[in-house]
């Protein structure tokens, strides 16, 4: 589908929530060799092209959500120093990215080798990443120092932001952030402004399970349900349910089939077949785009039936793209 016969396309009659939204993550340096075939082991093959992009699952869903009206979003990511980084930080702030909640480090930036098979659309990425993660004093300094900066003020004892979000990763220190946001918004009564999210994408990683009973919406991935033991969304969710919060509202994506959603407060369960993309010109960030619709669809009070459909149609229209533009 083309943007203008999305769902969600434009509505001068719809009144937009202003949100704002912060996402948690790591930012990473993608090379993209474009491929006519995967090649085989110890074999020379030659790219049709490549292109560098700035990428990580935080900086492509921040890339999507702000395209969408009203949405203010903040990314929080270690970064390479202060000298290395002046390049990064201005071209995602002129794509509307708002970079102060981002730490430097001494370390170069990671990045990830991207093999993009042309003949079957797939993307396999292979990434170094040996940045000290982001520790809980740190997201504690940036939450308050954003906070009190924000140009666009919050009403006396208001939450901090409207949605945040977690990748699955960094897990001891992302419990510890997300436990700090419970109790910092109960106490002062925003917690039920603001909502929390998580996404378990790697199914290896070192206690991502634990991440699942702490996001009010979270958001699994093929390859994380296969891994334990599922080859349908549905039947996936279902199972998983009982050890998500009650009343969480869970997605689960199925690469060209699709992706499932369970509804928190009814506990049903839906499903939205993908459209078929013309070609698969570019899939990497596809489950990313995936996630900055439901984001924005569920912080503008939508449906979890309608967001779902949105990031399916917005996730196909990526593949079929080169790049995130002209998404939201
Ligand atoms: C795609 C992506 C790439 C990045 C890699 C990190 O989802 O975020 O942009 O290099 O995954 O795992």
């Amino acid at each position: 589908p083309t943007p203008s016969t999305r769902s969600l396309s434009p509505n001068p009659s719809m009144h937009y929530r202003t949100t704002h939204t912060l996402i948690v993550g790591q930012i990473y340096n993608d090379i993209i060799l474009h491929v006519s075939h995967f090649p085989a082991e110890d074999t020379k093959l030659r790219a049709s092209s490549t292109e560098q992009r700035i990428g990580g699952n935080c900086v492509n869903t921040c890339r999507v959500l702000t395209q969408f009206p009203k949405t203010h979003v903040w990314c929080m990511s270690a970064i390479g120093s202060k000298e290395s980084s002046a390049g990064l930080l201005s071209e995602l702030e002129s794509n509307g990215i708002k970079m102060t909640t981002c730490l430097y480090r001494q370390s170069s930036m990671p990045s990830s080798y991207i093999i993009h098979n042309e003949a079957s659309g797939s993307r396999t990425i292979i990434s170094c990443n040996n940045t000290l993660e982001i520790t809980l004093d740190e997201f504690i300094r940036k939450i308050e120092m954003t906070s009190l900066t924000k140009s666009i003020q919050f009403d006396f004892n208001a939450a901090p932001f409207t949605w945040v979000h977690f990748e699955g990763r960094n897990i001891s220190e992302a419990l510890l952030q997300i436990r700090w946001l419970e109790t910092k918004g109960q106490k002062e009564n925003w917690r039920s402004k603001m909502t929390i999210s998580v996404e378990l994408e790697k199914p290896d990683r070192q206690d991502i399970d634990l991440l699942m009973s702490n996001g009010d919406v979270v958001f699994f991935s093929k390859i994380f349900a296969q891994a334990r033991g599922f080859n349908n969304a549905n039947d996936f969710l279902e199972a998983v349910k009982p050890d998500c919060k009650p009343e969480s509202t869970l997605f689960c994506t199925w690469g060209e089939y699709g992706a499932a959603c369970l509804e928190g407060k009814t506990g049903h369960v839906e499903q939205v077949k993908a459209i078929k993309a013309d070609s698969v010109v570019d899939s990497v960030g596809a489950g990313d785009t995936f996630i900055a619709s439901v984001i924005y669809c569920l912080g503008q009070g939508l449906s979890a039936t309608i967001a779902l459909r949105v990031a399916c149609e917005t996730a196909t229209q990526k593949v079929s793209q080169l790049g995130f533009d002209n998404l939201g």
